[in-house]
């Protein structure tokens, strides 16, 4: 059994603590929050274990790993700690929103041997994998293009949009993992533009942007496509497309069930698309426990590294600085 402990009970250490606890071989060795009473009101309901502090956690001999998912400014600090107490760490998206302290974060743990994964859960949907694995195969022959419509089903809460980073590093940034682990390639050129459609004003304050696309060019000449919105009101609308020579792969949008009405005028679902990450992503945030686990326990390489967090975070400065200079940006200029 491998005793994992969750470091941030909120929206999403709960539900990675509940999957741990679901996984056969592994255990919740209990939970740490910093600030929210309503999070030990939670543990304390649930009977799970209550550390004191994050130095309990990594000092206690009842935790083989961590998983971190308290908010984005304590990752990169929580990893270094992680890595120094031996306790191999699953990290939430993103390292860090500065990627000068990723990078200062890299330096510090390179060469550890413990093992550091990232979050970027969309890799354990079993859809956009198997469009990975299509291309990979060479099902749709030469790759051309990868498009990636990512569009969340509502505007966050202001506090949420203040404390984001922007819409680069916080949502694209799934994509651009996405765009790496199809491509297959390291995308060398970035072009973005961004606008304030849903909500303007909101999106002024903070130099925000609701509406985004863009192009990322590997060197072989491949593309991807990349458009998200703040707010689908159809729902959390999740897809991802690869198009070659002789074919395409399209991994769809999910519905709660598959049964279609048939009429005289038309056809179609009457279910509507699975609301958020939460119920879209639910098998896929399981399967990712399931590929941190089985990475420690069989001494595998982890399947997404930290690496990977810090190339994402690489293209999400790219595409900012490519919406803020109106120009292609090539990923050397960064960093
Ligand atoms: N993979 C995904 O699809 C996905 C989705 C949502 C959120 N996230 C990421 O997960 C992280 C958490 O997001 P959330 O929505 O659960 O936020 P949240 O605010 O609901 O929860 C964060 C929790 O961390 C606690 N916390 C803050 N600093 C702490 C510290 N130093 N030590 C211990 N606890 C601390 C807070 O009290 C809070 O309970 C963020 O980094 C976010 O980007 C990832």
């Amino acid at each position: 059994m491998l005793r994992i402990a969750v470091l941030g009970f909120g929206r999403i250490g709960r539900m990675h603590a509940s999957n741990i606890a679901a996984h056969p071989q592994a255990a919740l060795a209990g939970v740490f929050d910093a600030h929210e009473a309503a999070a030990d009101e939670v543990a304390e309901r649930l009977g799970v274990r209550k550390f004191p502090s994050v130095a309990a956690v990594f000092a206690s001999s009842e935790v083989d790993a961590v998983l971190i998912a308290t908010s984005t400014p304590t990752h990169a600090d929580l990893v270094e700690q992680a890595v120094a107490a031996g306790k191999p760490v699953l990290c939430e998206k993103p390292i860090d929103l500065s990627f000068a302290r990723v990078e200062a974060c890299a330096q510090k743990i390179a060469g550890a041997a413990t093992p550091v994964m990232l979050g970027f859960v969309r890799r354990f949907d079993a859809g956009h994998r198997a469009v990975r694995d299509a291309v990979h195969a060479g099902a749709i022959g030469d790759l051309h293009q990868v498009v990636i419509t990512s569009r969340d089903p509502g505007m966050a809460p202001t506090a949420y949009i203040e404390a984001s980073g922007g819409i680069f590093r916080d949502m694209t940034i799934h994509d651009f993992d996405m765009a790496r682990f199809v491509l297959g390639e390291e995308p060398t050129e970035v072009t973005a533009v961004g606008s304030r459609l849903v909500d303007p004003e909101l999106m002024a304050r903070y130099e925000d942007w609701d509406t985004v696309s863009v192009v990322l060019k590997a060197p072989s000449g491949r593309q991807c496509i990349i458009n998200n919105s703040r707010r689908a009101v159809f729902g959390y609308d999740q897809r991802v497309e690869a198009f070659g020579s002789a074919g395409m792969a399209i991994s769809e949008n999910r519905r709660p069930h598959m049964m279609t009405i048939h009429g005289a005028t038309a056809t179609g679902s009457g279910a509507p698309l699975l609301n958020f990450f939460i119920d879209r992503y639910a098998e896929a945030f399981a399967a990712e426990i399931g590929a941190f686990v089985d990475a420690i326990e069989k001494g595998w390489p982890a399947e997404v590294g930290f690496e990977d967090g810090r190339r994402a975070l690489l293209l999400a400065e790219a595409a900012i600085r490519a919406v803020a200079e109106g120009r292609t940006v090539r990923t050397s200029e960064i960093g």
